[in-house]
C-alpha cells in the first residue's frame, strides 16, 4: 500500500497531522501531552474526560483536569454528562477559556460516568443524545467532536446511525474505538465495523481507534477502514515516538512516490521507511522530561503520586527489574526519582532489553463498569 497523506480538518481547524492522542484518564495530563508534543508529529491531544456539571460549578478538582499550558495546542477538552444545559454551558465556558475543540464522551463504560446518563449510556437514548449534541454544537463556534464505541454489543452496532445523525447536526468529526461497550477491551478491534461508520457519513472525518501500537497497525487501520485519521492511546504510553514515526513514514513514502521510485511499492508504514526506534537513553530522557514537567505542574507530592500510575508503562519497556519497579510505583521524593534515573543510566540497558521490541498493550483489569 502506498500512502497519500491527506490534511485533516475538524471544521475550520487544520490539524498538523492525522495522528491524535486519545484521552486516557489519569495519564494524558498536560505534562504527558507536552512531553509527547516535544517529540513531534501529534495532530491533536484531548484531556481526560471531565464532568460537565462539575466544570460548570468550577469544581477545583475538575479545573485541575483541564490544566494546560501555552505549548499544549491544539487541545480538545472531553466532557461527559446527560443534561443538555450543563453540557452546553460547559462547552461555552471552555470556548471562552481558549480551548480549540470540544469532545463529547459517548464511549466510557465506567459506572461513575454511566450513572449520570453520560458516556456509553448515551447510546441507549438516541434521540435525546442527538438533541444534546445538537445543542452543544449550536452553543459554540469551535469544532465539536464525539468519541464513541461501535455500539452497545454485537446485536446493536449503532455507531453508523449515530455518526450520520451527528454529521447532520454539525459535529466536526467522530472518533470510533472499534469495540462494543460489552466487549470492554477484550477481543480484536473490529475494523470492518469502523468501515461501516466511515461509509455512513458524507464528509466529516472518522478517526479510527484501538490497539494501534506500530506503523503496521496504523497502515492496517487506514487500509481496512478508510478512516481519515488515527487516535492512539495505550500505544502512545508504550511508545510516545509513534507520532513522529508515522509522520516520517508518510513523508518518506510521498517523496519516494514523487521520484517514481520502485521502492514506493513496498513503502507503507513498514520498517524500511521508519524512523529509528528510540534508544534506551532516549527513553530515560523522555521519562525524566515527563517527571520534570509533572514537578513544574504542581510540585513534588503531586508529581510523585501521578508518576506512580505511569511507572508500570515505563518499566514494561525499560525492564529495570522488580526492585526499581517497586520503587517507582511507590515513589515519594523527586530526589529518589533522579537517583533511579542516574543509576539506570550508569547501568545501561539490561541484557533482555531490545531497542525494537515493544510489549503487548496492557488491558485494564476488572469488569468494564469499574475501571
Ligand atoms: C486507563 C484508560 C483510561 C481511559 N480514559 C478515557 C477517557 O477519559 N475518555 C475516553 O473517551 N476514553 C478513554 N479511554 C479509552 C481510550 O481513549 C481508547 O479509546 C482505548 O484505550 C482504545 O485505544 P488504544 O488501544 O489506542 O488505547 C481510556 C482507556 C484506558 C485504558
Amino acid at each position: 500500500m502506498t500512502l497519500q497523506p491527506q490534511p485533516l480538518y475538524f471544521g475550520p481547524l487544520r490539524l498538523e497531522s492525522r495522528y491524535l492522542l486519545s484521552p486516557l484518564a489519569g495519564y494524558t495530563n498536560w505534562p504527558f501531552r507536552r512531553a509527547v508534543r516535544e517529540l513531534g508529529g501529534l495532530g491533536l491531544a484531548t484531556t481526560d474526560l471531565v464532568n460537565a456539571r462539575a466544570l460548570v460549578n468550577r469544581s477545583p478538582k475538575t479545573l485541575e483536569l483541564i490544566d494546560t499550558c501555552p505549548d499544549d495546542r491544539p487541545l480538545a477538552v472531553q466532557i461527559f454528562g446527560s443534561v443538555p444545559e450543563e453540557m452546553r454551558d460547559a462547552a461555552q465556558w471552555l470556548e471562552g477559556y481558549g480551548i480549540q475543540a470540544i469532545d463529547i464522551n459517548m464511549g466510557c463504560p465506567v459506572h461513575k460516568v454511566t450513572k449520570t446518563g453520560g458516556g456509553s449510556a448515551m447510546m441507549c437514548s438516541p434521540s435525546a443524545t442527538v438533541d444534546l449534541v445538537r445543542q452543544v454544537v449550536n452553543a459554540v463556534k469551535i469544532p465539536v467532536t464525539v468519541k464513541m464505541r461501535l455500539g452497545w454489543d454485537d446485536a446493536d452496532l449503532s455507531a453508523p446511525n449515530f455518526a450520520r445523525a451527528f454529521e447532520q447536526v454539525g459535529v466536526a468529526a467522530v472518533m470510533i474505538h472499534g469495540r462494543t461497550r460489552a466487549q470492554g477491551f477484550s477481543g480484536q478491534v473490529n475494523r470492518a465495523g469502523i468501515r461501516t461508520v466511515v461509509a455512513a457519513v458524507e464528509r466529516i472525518p472518522i478517526i479510527g481507534n484501538g490497539d494501534i501500537r506500530t506503523a503496521a497497525d496504523a497502515e492496517r487501520m487506514f487500509g481496512e477502514t478508510g478512516c481519515a485519521g488515527i487516535s492512539i492511546g495505550r500505544g502512545a504510553l508504550l511508545n510516545p515516538w509513534i507520532f513522529p514515526q508515522l509522520v516520517h513514514a508518510e513523508t518518506r513514502s510521498r517523496s519516494l512516490q514523487a521520484a517514481d521510485n520502485p521502492q514506493a511499492k513496498a513503502c507503507g508504514y513498514g520498517e524500511e521507511v521508519g524512523l529509528a526506534s528510540p534508544g534506551y537513553e532516549d527513553r530515560l530522557d523522555f521519562m525524566a522530561r515527563h517527571f520534570d514537567l509533572l514537578l513544574k505542574q504542581r510540585g513534588e507530592r503531586h508529581a510523585c503520586l501521578t508518576f506512580r500510575k505511569m511507572a508500570a508503562w515505563y518499566t514494561r519497556v525499560l525492564k529495570p527489574g522488580k526492585e526499581v519497579h517497586r520503587q517507582l510505583v511507590m515513589l515519594e521524593r523527586a530526589q529518589d526519582f533522579e537517583d533511579i534515573v542516574a543509576r539506570l543510566r550508569d547501568l545501561g540497558p539490561p541484557a533482555s532489553w531490545q531497542r525494537d521490541a515493544l510489549p503487548e498493550i496492557a488491558v485494564p483489569k476488572g469488569p468494564v463498569s469499574h475501571w
